[in-house]
């Protein structure tokens, strides 16, 4: 039976990031999924920020007024992510450039929980009856790897 393990997971403890084997079954579902969430970009950002500024009312001001070109870089950088699951540096390269700017704009370490959790939800909302919980926890996953990259890179 092959091993089964999340594309950006380290096999090994210390095994550097970019030497990770990839699940091509993750990868798949990760994708596909995307490409439904991806069809309703505008209101997937639109559920996303409602519930992030309903859940954490003091992170609004963080953010631009008009969300809308906000929303767009959002999309642009899950797509760039989706294209590059293969190619983990490619990926790693753009995290480390994404957490060192939202460094600047004050994204703390304790804020990326609630962003995750928030994304994750966005998705189920979008996606409806479609939604499937297997691939929303690997969403889950990829999204806590992107995140402690760019965490790191932030530092
Ligand atoms: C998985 C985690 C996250 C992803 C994929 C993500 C993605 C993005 C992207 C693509 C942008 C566009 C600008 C840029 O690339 O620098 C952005 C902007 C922004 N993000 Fe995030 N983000 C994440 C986590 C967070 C967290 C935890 C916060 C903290 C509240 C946050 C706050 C912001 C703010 C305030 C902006 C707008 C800055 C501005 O235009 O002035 N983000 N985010």
């Amino acid at each position: 039976m092959p091993v089964h393990r999340h594309p950006a997971s380290a096999s090994k403890v210390g095994e550097p990031i970019t030497r990770i084997p990839v699940d091509a079954g993750v990868i798949e579902r990760l994708r596909s999924s995307y490409r439904l969430v991806r069809r309703q970009d505008l209101e997937f950002a639109r559920v996303f920020y409602a519930k992030l500024f309903e859940a954490a009312p003091g992170v609004r001001a963080m953010f631009p007024q008009d969300l809308e070109l906000q929303s767009r870089k959002l999309t642009m950088a899950l797509d760039t992510i989706v294209a590059n699951l293969e190619n983990p540096e490619a990926n790693s390269h753009l995290l480390a450039q994404m957490g060192k700017r939202h460094a600047g704009y004050g994204a703390r370490p304790e804020h990326y929980h609630l962003v995750i959790e928030t994304m994750v939800a966005a998705m189920r909302a979008v996606l409806g009856a479609q939604a499937d919980e297997r691939v929303l926890d690997e969403w889950r996953m990829a999204l806590r790897l992107i995140g402690k990259q760019m965490i790191d890179a932030g530092r």
